[in-house]
């Protein structure tokens, strides 16, 4: 088939599936509710095994250098102590070719909090008790964590994150920034931020030797992951296993945002543990202070922003140039500046990203890596462009709306960035925003709203299958091994099936989160719901097609995700506008954002009230970024000195008002069978720039370094 009749099949699948859909766009509750709510639910750590054994880590107290000496003694001899693993002893790995994952493999020391070693006790008490006796001595070597623009060891990665270019040029930026009307030449920054699910990073990890030889061996795993096939196929490699002798579950998972997209340290280290308590489960949980070294971190940014513009604010020049850092021993390239090479038309445009490796732990996803703290930069920068060109800030976007994506030059498949803006001016009282910044004041508070544009790529990633069975008493069982992290995709991938098979959605049990079932992608890039529901609905026309509406008991047919034509001819992403109202309060500098609302365009919603729940998650969330987080690197030590939540202070329900988010009633007829695009990340993109925006059109002062405190805001 080509892949022209392949994208006429899809869009006529799609118009069948709307026909019939009776659970797609119904807001069911979730599927997993009751368990959560009730606590029936078990997560990884919760795993009732027999005869446990509890692992704690020791960790480096320095940033660079050599392990010279580690004295186990005290610690092996307490009672209940099983074993006390370090560098001298562990298993060795098959595969080291990942650093971060390279654990207890030698005496360096990579980054302060790096795994040295882990104390296996019968209880956590006597695990943490003996980690305490554990002598260390070092051989420290200087180290440097500091990020800075102008250091001289700034390189340029091969690639970016997701696979993006790292530079892009067209044009003439120089050139065009001189000859504008109008320019922005700014620097913005956003901070180290930490991922912070409200359930810690955990494993539960069983080695069984069998025979003794590895071929016989066999690992199994309950771990809170975002990806049960990723665990799986990287344990395997690490440890030179087949992954048949893997298995790894995780049904419920509290949460991840990116921190557990992907296996870390602790995996490995409690697999070593395991390794050395044949039999017996080692649990490991890592603590939330030890979560500030070993489960990834957003980088820090630093942004050059420059626009240029006639005196229309049409755009002649957007340059986006960010530095960031990645760790020394493993690359991660966040991809900053991707998102503002297909935001805006301008005939000049530039891009780029230089990084310094730095002694720090090794960054990683974080919700909206990339966009998130991109369009900090580039929706400050806009909304200063408004401001110079006396503009307003809504206005100014829809001018510089782009036909087709400026980058690729395709057709959009899906852009409706002007309605989202226009829908929210209204809804939000636009027209009622303070036209002079720092004008109105209302008793104490100086009032002002602002406005942000957002957007997240579509993905869909190819390698689900999934597969459909009958029990012959009418109830399907659909099987892949997806992850709930919290977004409801057990839902929708349930009310996706039932609708898909033309049953009622009671009818249709969704099994997810064992390595066991058929292979499923990450629960990442805002990716879940297009890649396993298509890769469902796939498996459930070829149950249909292979049995009828009478299948016999035991019926079973699987599918893998169809391909996806059409993400090669069109610009897929989504859309949103982000509002904010900030009140300041003219004597203390405090920041309240009593509103805020988001329009977003994402193609079909599948469940209005999980997809209301990840949008306003993210929002709130950007709130988060906007006002309060920062990890505080002390660059004495290379220690997250604020690594609690007395200290790394996230958006609470104290801090969170009316955060309300509405969407657009659409269809991506280009988006697979199903015609959704990712709803996860969105919401967290430009929230936290249109409260910047805010806060200068409150206050008249701008900020360019988040988070803005009060005391940016006392003149
Ligand atoms: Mo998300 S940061 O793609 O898990």
């Amino acid at each position: 088939m080509t892949a022209e009749e392949t994208a006429e099949e899809t869009a006529e699948e799609t118009a069948q599936v709307s026909a019939q859909g009776r659970a797609v766009g119904t807001p069911s509750p979730r599927v997993d509710g009751r368990a959560k709510v009730t606590g029936s639910a078990a997560y990884a750590y919760d795993r009732p095994v027999d005869d446990p054994v509890y692992a704690h880590p020791l960790q480096a107290t320095i940033a660079r250098g050599r392990v010279i000496a580690i004295d186990t003694v005290a610690a092996a001899g307490v009672d209940g102590v099983l074993a006390v693993v370090t560098h001298r002893d562990a298993a060795r790995l098959a595969d080291t070719e990942d650093a971060e994952l390279s654990v207890l493999q030698s005496d360096a020391v990579a980054f302060r909090g790096q795994f040295i070693g882990v104390v296996l006790g019968e209880t956590p008490e006597i695990a943490r008790y003996a980690a305490g006796l554990v002598r260390v001595e070092y051989e420290e070597e200087p180290h440097d964590t500091e990020l800075r623009a102008d250091r001289t060891d700034l390189y340029r990665p091969e690639r970016v994150n997701e696979g993006f270019a790292t530079d892009t040029d067209e044009g003439d930026v120089d050139a065009a920034m001189e000859a504008a009307a109008v320019t922005v030449d700014q620097i913005y920054t956003t901070p180290m931020e930490h991922n912070n699910p409200m359930e810690p990073h955990t494993t539960v990890a069983v080695w069984d030797p069998g025979g003794g030889f590895l071929g016989d061996a066999r690992l199994s795993l309950f771990d809170s992951t975002q990806s049960v096939h990723a665990v799986r196929s990287t344990l395997a490699r690490v440890f030179g296993l087949r992954p048949d002798q893997v298995r790894v579950m995780s049904p419920y998972v509290g949460g991840g945002f990116g921190s557990k997209g992907m296996p870390h340290a602790h995996n490995v280290l409690a697999v070593l543990g395991a390794r050395a308590v044949p039999g017996r489960p080692v649990k490991l949980a890592l603590t939330r202070h030890q979560m500030f070294s070993l489960a990834g971190h957003r980088t820090p940014t630093i942004q050059r922003v420059r626009l240029g513009a006639d005196e229309g604010g049409r755009l002649t020049a957007v340059a986006h140039e960010a530095v960031e850092h990645t760790s020394r021993i493993k690359e991660y390239a966040e991809q900053t500046a991707a998102g503002t090479r297909m935001m805006y038309a301008a005939p000049n445009r530039r891009t780029a990203h230089r990084l310094a490796a730095l002694d720090v732990p090794v960054p990683s996803w974080m919700r909206a890596p990339g966009e998130a703290p991109g369009f900090f930069g580039l929706e400050v920068a806009m909304d200063e462009l408004a401001v110079a060109c006396g503009l307003d800030p809504v206005e100014l976007r829809v001018r510089n709306e782009p036909e087709v994506d400026p980058e690729s030059g395709r057709p959009w498949s899906g852009r409706h960035l002007v309605r989202c803006l226009r829908e929210g001016a209204v809804r939000f009282g636009w027209e009622g925003r303070p036209a002079v910044p720092g004008t109105r004041r209302e008793g104490r508070e100086l009032v002002g709203l602002g406005v942000a544009s957002s957007t997240y790529p579509y993905y869909r990633i190819p390698g689900s299958r999934a597969v459909v069975a009958y029990d012959g008493r009418g109830r399907y069982t659909v099987r892949i091994g997806a992850a709930d992290i919290g977004t409801g995709a057990w839902t929708v991938l349930t009310q996706i099936a039932a609708d898909a098979l033309g049953c009622p959605l009671g009818a249709v049990s969704v099994e997810i989160g064992d390595s066991d079932l058929p292979r499923a992608t990450v629960a990442g890039g805002s990716s879940g719901t297009a890649s396993w529901g298509s890769t469902i609905v796939a498996a459930c026309r070829a149950f249909r097609h292979a049995y009828g509406e009478d299948p016999p008991r035991g019926a079973e047919a699987g599918g893998e995700m169809p391909r996806d034509p059409d993400a090669k001819r069109f610009s897929m992403h989504s859309f949103g506008a982000q509002f904010a109202e900030v009140r300041v309060d003219a004597d203390t500098g405090e920041i309240r954002v009593p509103r805020m609302l988001g329009v977003f365009s994402v193609g079909r919603v599948i469940n209005p009230r999980t997809a209301r729940s990840q949008f306003i998650g993210g929002m709130t969330m950007g709130l988060s970024m906007a006002l309060h987080e920062r990890s505080v690197l002390d660059h004495r030590t290379g220690h997250v000195i604020n690594h609690d939540f007395a200290e790394y202070h996230i958006a609470t329900s104290a801090d969170v008002m009316d955060v309300d988010a509405v969407w657009l009633d659409e269809e991506d007829v280009h988006a697979g069978p199903l015609g959704a695009r990712g709803i996860g990340e969105i919401g967290i993109v430009g929230a936290p720039a249109a409260i910047a925006n805010a806060v200068h059109n409150a206050t008249g002062i701008r900020v360019r370094d988040l988070p803005i405190t009060p005391d940016l805001l006392l003149h």
